[in-house]
């Protein structure tokens, strides 16, 4: 029964001199895609951006809008955008490659990076946010990498 636990918390955080006034809504911080998403953005910032820019010019690596594209494009649903993204990062395999050939030969094969599961799944939700949440995520993956990019207001040659 969650109810009298809820009761009980309340009634222990609310205590004169107790810890914390904020009404216990629930025990533990809920994970909202939105915490996901944010999180996912902070690692992305630490680990990936070296290499990936969000959006072109590139870095070292494809931008990482375009990635999202493609795999949005090549994926049935943005948890499997997740997954993958999430299964590449600690084991980058080109037969696993969602990117076309001449784009991973031009990149070379991404090093891996041995993250935790939960880094993992905050890093798949952010690049699936690129692809289903942003301004640009309806233009479509283009015939390439990026080729949607041409279109509107990005100009350049969206590599
Ligand atoms: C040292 C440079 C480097 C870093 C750091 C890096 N990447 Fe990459 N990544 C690459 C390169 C190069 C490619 C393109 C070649 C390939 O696909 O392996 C790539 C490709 C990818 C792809 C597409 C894979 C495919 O071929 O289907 C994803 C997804 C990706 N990176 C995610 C990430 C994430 C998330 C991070 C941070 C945790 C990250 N990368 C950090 C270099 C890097």
């Amino acid at each position: 029964m969650a109810v009298p636990w809820l009761v009980w918390l309340w009634a222990v955080v609310s205590m004169p001199g107790g810890v914390a006034v904020a009404p216990p809504v629930v025990p533990a911080p809920a994970v909202t895609e939105d915490s996901l998403v944010a999180r996912g953005r902070r690692l992305f910032d630490a680990v990936c951006a070296s290499c990936h820019s969000v959006e072109p010019p590139a870095r070292q690596a494809p931008p990482m809008a375009n990635v999202a594209r493609r795999y949005r494009a090549l994926t049935a649903s943005r948890s499997e955008l997740v997954e993958r993204v999430a299964a590449w990062v600690p084991k980058p395999a080109a037969e696993r490659s969602l990117l076309p050939p001449p784009a991973r030969q031009h990149w070379g094969l991404m090093p891996a990076l041995p993250l935790a599961a939960e880094d993992l799944a905050a890093l798949g939700h952010f690049v699936a946010s690129l692809a289903y949440d942003s301004v640009a995520a309806g233009m479509g993956p283009g015939p390439g990498m990026g080729g949607g990019m041409r279109m509107r207001h990005r100009g350049g040659s969206g590599r």
